[in-house]
């Protein structure tokens, strides 16, 4: 490895795909997981406090402080994603009790504290509702400065919840406000990416061949995930919020353009919709790096290489 490893606190809202997400983090060596921070959104914030503790000790990165964060979303009240995720926020998948303790500082300490004490050295991967990082901008704005760069897992052109919007910016879209406008680097890596990236029967090949205990656990995810892609008439688990793990490894699969993003949080239909100027027709700055075409082969090879090479392949 000639890079040193990319640091990263991880926000997110575990969640079948954050899991996968925190597993790619936590085994891939381009990347240095310095904390997890919780957040309410798929489930609560004390189911996905629990599951991130859980995966911690699953994965054997029980050094990895667990934050946890806000319990419901800045203005409005919360929306879960129970209905895809299922009541624990992990579908069938159940873990014991972790023995791991989450810290004694609130995740939006943790977020402020952590980028503030940095050489400004840190990206802020946020997988779940924006309502964490809303909070730490507030509570210290200089962070915007120090913080490397922001990657989101969020919008798009469609929505996944509603027709417009996408459920971290529908979740809270008035965090989702202060973030695009806090100044700080932002890539937003929204569905028009994330869609690309299906766990395709192949796919799932792949992670069988590598019959480990992990690739077992990733397939389970999958399979878990894709009951509700299926339903829905689509061909498979897209997987979202790896995506934004794999942009902090090799950013190369990734084709992305300088984008104008604002969210909207009055629209009766539109509430949490994020407003991208393709054209750039209204002339304001590009706040965005927005990632829109995924090199899917690279991405699961990635994926799947280390699954391999962190658990050994069990013959
Ligand atoms: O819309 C997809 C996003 O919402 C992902 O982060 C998923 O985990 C859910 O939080
Ligand atoms: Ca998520």
């Amino acid at each position: 490895m000639t890079a040193a490893p990319r640091k990263i606190i991880l926000d997110c809202d575990p969640g079948i795909d954050d899991a996968m997400a925190i597993i790619l983090a936590a085994y891939n060596p381009y990347i240095d997981l310095l904390g997890i921070t919780t957040v309410a959104g798929n489930v609560s914030v004390e189911k996905t406090t629990r599951n991130a503790l859980c995966l911690c000790e699953l994965m054997g990165i029980g050094h990895v402080p667990v934050a946890q964060g806000a319990q419901q979303p800045l203005v409005r009240k919360s929306v879960f994603a129970d209905y895809v995720h299922g009541d624990s926020g992990l579908g069938g998948i159940q873990l014991p009790p972790p023995q791991k303790e989450v810290m004694p500082e609130h995740g939006v300490d943790f977020i402020v504290r952590t980028l503030m004490e940095s050489e400004g050295d840190i990206t802020l991967v946020a997988i779940g509702p924006l309502t964490n990082v809303a909070l730490a901008l507030r509570k210290q704005p200089e962070i915007a400065a120090k913080v490397q760069e922001i990657v989101i897992m969020g919008g798009g052109t469609m929505g996944n919840i509603t027709p417009a919007a996408e459920f971290n910016f529908f979740a809270d879209a008035e965090a989702a406000k202060v973030v695009f406008g806090c100044g700080a680097p932002i890539t937003m890596i929204g569905l028009d990416l994330t869609n690309q990236a299906m766990a395709t029967a192949e796919v799932k090949e792949q992670f069988a061949a590598v019959n480990n205990r992990m690739s077992r656990f990733i397939l389970d995810l999958i399979e878990d995930y894709e009951q509700h892609n299926l339903k829905l008439g689509l061909a498979g688990a897209t997987v979202h919020d790896p995506c934004c793990i794999a942009y902090c490894i090799d950013p190369s699969m990734f084709e992305a353009k300088r984008l104008r993003v604002d969210i909207e949080t009055n629209g009766e239909l539109t509430y949490g919709m994020s407003v991208i100027d393709m054209l750039g027709v209204t002339q304001k700055p590009a706040n965005a790096n927005v990632p829109l075409k995924l090199d899917q082969r690279v991405f699961w090879d990635l994926f799947v290489k280390t699954i391999r090479e962190a658990n050994g392949s069990e013959d």
